[in-house]
């Protein structure tokens, strides 16, 4: 047999993956409202399509012949490597019972509309039962994927592969220690005042903004394009063809700005993946916590940067004159106040991965049997009490904010916060071997930045484990160290200690 064949294959998978990649998107921005019910069954027959050739007998021929050890000694790094990734995806697919898999699928559906009426009447007893049904697949399936120490190990590996609960656990050991008390240092400082960052947008002045920001990124418009959405996402479609979306509020520009560099980060990730990866199970990003890390750097440690709106202050004024009597080192402050909150998605980026360990704490119980679902609303309010100081005033705003369990997606919190961490780490590397790194951000030229994550990240896809690019790139595994360097230099500025 000739790799050629399999990666023949491959390509046909990826060619309906794209198909299915144009339908999400357009059902989550352009579709009219009535089309929508009858597309989620086109969508539905893209999924099983792409789910029945990665685990057809012709493809559990390739797996039995590329890993013959012979045959698998005689491949290059890539090839094995492509290998490696549809065998894990081949005997991922194997291990659950079809059946199973679709009325796990049909629970999750319904446990995302259960969880909207819920969160909409704050009541938590109405989630629980389907919850539970959903956590009890999770559990069986954990235990057919097969784990060595941790249950929870299975359900990381579908987000951050190669990482274990240990790897997790020891990262925030260490994170708890130093940050719980730099946020209490904060919290007893004056915070900067943000009043000011209120008041009218227009919607398409915000998108002007929008695209400038991006233009400013390197974006490659010509593949790619700007729309806007309810949730904003990056989506890959096929070679060339990366979009990125975002959200007007008319109140408050930032949502829109520092979300579009967010997705534009992501962007950039999928455009900067080698040419030759195109089709090929590598041919995207390592894992999602790597993902996170590319989309972090553009929204936090560029975009809420002072070198960087050294030189976009410029622009912004230009399209929001109001902010002409605001000086860029006021603005700079308010883009970048910290403050305990209840609800992850508006947090700052020093307070953020609190609310990540809160759930990654409760997931790893969870799946263990160590606590039941019906505890959690009180598990929920006695970390955010722990933690944060603070407590919420109803489920809504506590245990129900996130959609995540209610679509089965145990084990995706964490690569949120190990992105930051990841950022921290690569930003710290880049400012090495960028000497003037600072003087081109605030000169607005962000091109050998660019050209930086593409040589060292972007480019590799995912022919590398998270655990093993980052060494590669940054000369040692991933630790908390670098984000607290960072956020301790740049807040005790702001916050003047
Ligand atoms: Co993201």
């Amino acid at each position: 047999m000739e790799i050629k064949e399999f990666y023949d294959y491959m390509k046909e998978i990826s060619k309906i993956q794209n198909a299915a990649a144009l339908v999400a998107w357009d059902m989550r921005t352009k579709i009219p409202s009535k089309g929508a019910r009858d597309r989620a069954d086109v969508m539905g027959k893209l999924s099983r399509m792409t789910f029945e050739m990665e685990t057809s007998s012709k493809m559990a021929e390739f797996v039995e012949y590329f890993n013959r050890s012979k045959v698998k000694d005689s491949l290059n790094e890539i090839d094995k490597r492509n290998v490696y990734l549809a065998t894990k995806q081949y005997r991922r697919g194997k291990a659950i019972p079809p059946e199973k898999f679709e009325k796990f699928m049909i629970a999750c559906a319904r446990g995302e509309t259960v969880w909207q009426e819920a969160k909409a009447e704050s009541n938590f007893q109405k989630f629980k039962p389907v919850l539970e049904e959903i956590i009890g697949y999770l559990k069986d399936f954990t235990d057919m994927f097969s784990y060595e120490e941790n249950r929870y190990d299975a359900l990381l590996d579908e987000f951050e592969p190669s990482t274990t609960t240990k790897d997790i656990q020891k990262v925030i050991d260490g994170l708890k220690k130093d940050l719980i008390p730099f946020i209490k240092k904060l919290s007893n400082t004056k915070r900067p005042d943000d009043t000011a960052l209120k008041g009218k947008f227009d919607r398409s002045l915000q998108e002007r903004l929008s695209l400038e920001a991006l233009k400013v990124m390197n974006y490659d418009f010509k593949a790619g394009r700007l729309d806007e959405t309810e949730h904003p996402f990056t989506i890959g479609i096929g070679p060339g063809d990366v979009r990125v979306t975002t959200k007007y509020d008319p109140s408050d520009l930032r949502p829109s700005l520092f979300g579009t560099m967010h997705e534009g980060g992501h962007a950039l990730y999928e455009q900067g993946i080698s040419e030759k990866y195109f089709r090929m199970p590598i041919g995207t990003g390592a894992s999602m916590g790597i993902h996170e890390s590319q989309s972090r750097t553009w929204e936090n440690m560029i975009g809420r940067s002072k070198a960087f709106w050294k030189f976009f202050y410029q622009k912004l004024t230009d399209i929001f004159p109001q902010y002409g009597k605001i000086s860029v080192e006021d603005f700079y402050k308010a883009i970048n106040v910290v403050e305990p909150s209840l609800v992850r998605i508006e947090a700052d980026e020093v307070t953020y991965n609190l609310h990540i360990i809160i759930r990654f704490e409760i997931e790893e119980a969870l799946i263990n049997d160590r606590v039941k679902v019906s505890d959690l609303p009180d598990i929920w309010n006695a970390k955010m009490r722990e933690y944060f100081g603070i407590e919420p005033s109803n489920d809504a705003e506590g245990v129900l904010q996130d959609v995540h369990w209610a679509g089965g997606q145990l084990g995706y919190f964490p690569s949120y916060m190990l992105g930051n961490l990841y950022a921290a780490q690569f930003f710290a590397t880049a400012q090495k071997e960028i000497p003037d790194l600072e003087e081109q951000i605030s000169s607005g030229d962000l091109k050998p930045f660019r050209k930086w994550q593409k040589e060292k990240i972007h480019r590799y896809g995912a022919l590398y484990d998270p655990k093993d690019l980052i060494v590669k790139v940054t000369g040692e595994p991933l630790t908390h160290k670098y984000f607290m360097d960072y956020i301790t230099k740049k807040f005790s500025e702001i916050y003047e200690f």
